[in-house]
């Protein structure tokens, strides 16, 4: 099965660094912790991390929420700006959905200050939101008024995370522009795949780090909702298949789990539940920790043992 993907991947999807691909052991996929860098513009200014993927629905918005709530848990004054105009989503993963009063598209057409419409977390000190507009249309996005927003929450926060609507056209782009960093979220599936091999391309070339000539966008690989006992029966891209195919360093794996979905239904992202019982809260504690620098292993790669009686009756 496994071959007849590759096999697939090689005659349709044109993705890059293909040549060579090999039957790799996972023994050898190691998730790489982030490089830490300061801020591009000065002593105390914030980076600017895109959580980005090209396709729709493969966990963006989930590892947005985690994220930042993560950083903001772990002492980083962070900023979340839902970029999906139109679909706001945000907000109702971090339970802030009745508390938008003013959002984005306000700040930019300046019928609120910035600090109107930034939403304070009542659980985290350190954490904010920016929610998108519900009913306005996408053309309220300029990149000139995108690039003033964050450059003043640069100066506030140490991250400004932007939570990237699907595709690669106008929101998406806004999204990644300023970015200094990605986070390419990639579900273990083609299509998946070929479309967060199109957004690095991008990230490289049509970016303002691009269009200055200045130090490419790191981008980083988040592998999400993997299922190790799909990989086992060889009907899911593994680990190494991905990461070889996209080429740019890893820095986690997120298994699939009922839990998100519970999660976000409280308003609660799942990293907030325990990670001794919820895998995900887990795993997404160690992609935060590898984005602040740390070395940590990959886990859930492998699918959990059956006990007596679940293999009897499977
Ligand atoms: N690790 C996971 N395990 C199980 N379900 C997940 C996981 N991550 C995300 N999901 C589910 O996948 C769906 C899409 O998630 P999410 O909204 O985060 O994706 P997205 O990439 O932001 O989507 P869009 O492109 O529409 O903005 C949701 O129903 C969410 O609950
Ligand atoms: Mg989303």
């Amino acid at each position: 099965m496994l071959n007849g993907v590759r096999g697939a991947m090689r005659s349709s999807c044109g993705l890059t660094g293909l040549a060579g691909l090999g039957r790799v052991g996972l023994a050898r996929v190691h998730a790489a912790a982030r490089k830490v860098k300061g801020g591009d513009g000065g002593e105390g200014e914030g980076r600017v991390v895109v959580v980005t993927s090209g396709k729709g629905g493969v966990g963006k918005t989930t590892t947005s929420a985690s994220m930042a709530y993560r950083l903001a848990e772990l002492g980083h004054k962070t900023v979340a700006i839902d970029f999906d105009i139109g679909l706001r989503n945000l907000d109702l993963h971090l339970g802030m959905e009745r508390r938008v009063v003013f959002d984005f598209v306000n700040v930019l057409q300046g019928e609120a200050e910035l600090r109107q419409a930034l939403i304070k977390d009542r659980r985290n000190d350190n954490l904010y939101v920016l929610a998108a507009s519900q009913t306005r249309d996408k053309t309220a996005l300029t990149l000139e008024g995108v690039e003033k927003v964050i450059n003043q929450l640069k100066q506030q926060f140490d991250y400004v995370l932007c939570d990237s609507p699907a595709g690669i056209e106008s929101g998406a782009h806004h999204a990644m522009y300023f970015a200094d960093e990605a986070i390419v979220c990639t579900n273990p599936e083609l299509s998946s795949v070929r479309d967060s091999d199109k957004m690095i391309g991008l990230l490289a070339s049509k970016s303002k780090r691009a269009a200055d000539g200045r130090e490419p966008i790191d981008a980083y690989l988040l592998i999400t909702r993997y299922e190790p006992e799909r990989v086992a029966d060889a009907n899911m891209l593994s680990v190494s298949d991905i990461s070889e195919m996209l080429g740019i360093p890893l820095l986690g794996v997120i298994p699939n789990s009922e839990a998100v979905l519970t999660s976000t239904n409280l308003g609660q992202p799942v990293v907030m539940q325990d990670p001794n019982e919820v895998d995900c809260s887990g795993a997404f504690r160690d992609f935060v920790d590898r984005f602040l620098g740390k070395d940590i292993p990959l886990r859930f790669l492998e699918p959990k043992k059956k006990g007596f009686l679940s293999k009897l009756f499977s």
